[in-house]
């Protein structure tokens, strides 16, 4: 079985990539220079000359501050080809798993948010994504589109999980804000979640984060801080300063301060995913023995 991954080289797709070797899949990840996602007739091209049975595209413009720099680009790359990636699917019977973002959500109210939430984007980034999600959806009815959230758990593209510990290890004055709140989402557990559901007739959006209530980047980074020197890889568990949103002056574009979403749709699915101190455990003990 062969699956052609867009975004290969990113925190995610290398997981994927890896995972679905390992499950004896046959995999072809072109990169950025041999596809280049802005061009959505080469990327019509590669899938339909693939002769892959799924094609998973986890490649983005996932910066928030790069989107809003050149919004074309993430048009393009976050909405277009999504959408060329699907229509082609459609033309060549693949499987098509697409990754979206909690950031689709305005982020207003506390609470977990569910698929049927109303999507309200508040940044280039968001909205872009939200028109991936929309124009997929239109192209292939098929087609799997998992929102994930918080993507941690791959020590070659550190997340704030490992950026707070290495930062802890080189014992620097360590902050996170505390008034930002979301569920941390495993890469392993997206890659697995992507093995699981290919097989099935799942399609439409899924929600798929850590299992439990809303946690902040300050508590998030806290627990990580906690199980690195239980595992006596810090002397002791270091001062975290809680820090707010409106302070971090080097984000230009808005974050939305709720959008923990709930995994409930995926569990009557038959799909587990873990709580949120065993994803941080997972991704502590990863990043000590990296
Ligand atoms: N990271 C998170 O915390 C997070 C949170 C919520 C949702 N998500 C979503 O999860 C998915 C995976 O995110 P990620 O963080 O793993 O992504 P990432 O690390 O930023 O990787 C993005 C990938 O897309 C590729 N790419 C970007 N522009 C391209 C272009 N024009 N042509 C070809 N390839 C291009 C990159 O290749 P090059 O590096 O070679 O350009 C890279 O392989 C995305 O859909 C993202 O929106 C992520």
């Amino acid at each position: 079985m062969k699956m052609l991954v867009f975004g290969g080289s990113g925190r995610t797709g290398q997981v994927v990539c890896r995972m679905a070797q390992s499950a004896g899949w046959q995999v072809c990840a072109p990169t950025h220079a041999e596809c280049d996602l802005e061009d959505a007739a080469v990327v019509s091209r590669v899938v339909l000359h693939s002769g892959a049975d799924a094609v998973v595209n986890c490649a983005a413009i996932s910066g928030l501050e790069a989107c809003a720099d050149d919004p074309l680009c993430a048009h393009l790359v976050n909405a277009v080809a999504p959408a060329a990636m699907a229509l082609a699917c459609r033309h060549t019977g693949a499987r098509f798993v697409h990754l979206s973002t909690d950031y689709v959500l305005d982020g207003r109210r506390p609470g977990l948010k569910d698929e049927c939430t109303k999507c309200k984007p508040v940044s280039v980034y968001g909205e872009s994504k939200r028109e991936g999600e929309l124009q997929v959806s239109e192209a292939l009815s098929t087609a799997l589109i998992l929102r994930v959230s918080w993507v941690c758990g791959n020590p070659a593209k550190p997340s704030f999980v490992e950026s707070i510990l290495s930062k802890a290890w080189h014992g620097g004055p360590l902050a996170a804000i505390a008034d930002k709140y979301s569920l941390p989402t495993h890469a392993e557990d997206i890659a697995r979640v992507i093995m699981e559901l290919i097989p099935t007739e799942a399609h439409g959006i899924y929600h798929v984060c850590a299992t439990g209530e809303p946690v902040s980047w300050h508590a998030c980074a806290q627990l990580a801080l906690e199980y690195a020197a239980e595992y006596g890889a810090l002397p002791a568990v270091p001062e975290l300063k809680a820090t707010r949103l409106k302070d971090a002056a080097f984000f230009r574009e808005i974050r939305p301060p709720h959008t923990a979403m709930s995994n409930t749709k995926l569990h009557a699915a038959g799909v587990y995913m873990p709580g949120v101190q065993e994803t941080l455990k997972k991704t502590v003990v990863q990043f000590l023995s990296r």
